[in-house]
């Protein structure tokens, strides 16, 4: 049992050291059910994410509140339709939100 533990330890380390590079976001993105609802470039039940970063550029703050909106859920900012809380950690809450605001 050792044996597997402490490389899984070594490596849970390693990822909460690394610091959030865009490509996570990306994984994280695929590996959450984020992308029943979006897609990067089009409109789907909920907004298309370069409209997201586009509407945010320069807002001071803009990470922190996407992220609580993607843990969280959020109505009313892009129409009626509702985002249900997703399944995510706090982190991965703010590593989503921070590639979200990276896309161009
Ligand atoms: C069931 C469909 C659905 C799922 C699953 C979903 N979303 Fe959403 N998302 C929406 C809708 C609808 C909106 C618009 C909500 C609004 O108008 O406030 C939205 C809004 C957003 C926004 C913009 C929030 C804002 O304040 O402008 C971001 C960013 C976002 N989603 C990211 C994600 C991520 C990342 C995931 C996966 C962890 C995810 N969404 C999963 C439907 C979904």
């Amino acid at each position: 049992m050792k044996k597997i533990l402490i490389p899984m330890l070594a490596l849970g380390g390693a990822l909460t050291l690394q610091p959030a590079l865009a490509q996570d976001g990306e994984a994280l993105f695929k590996s959450k059910p984020c992308a029943a609802c979006h897609s990067v470039d089009t409109k789907m039940v909920g907004p298309a994410l370069k409209e997201v970063a586009a509407k945010n550029a320069g807002v001071e703050g803009a990470a922190d509140t996407l992220a609580q909106h993607i843990k969280n859920g959020s109505q009313g900012v892009w129409g009626p339709i509702p985002m249900p809380p997703n399944p995510v950690t706090e982190e991965e809450a703010k590593t989503l939100a921070e590639w979200v605001l990276s896309l161009k």
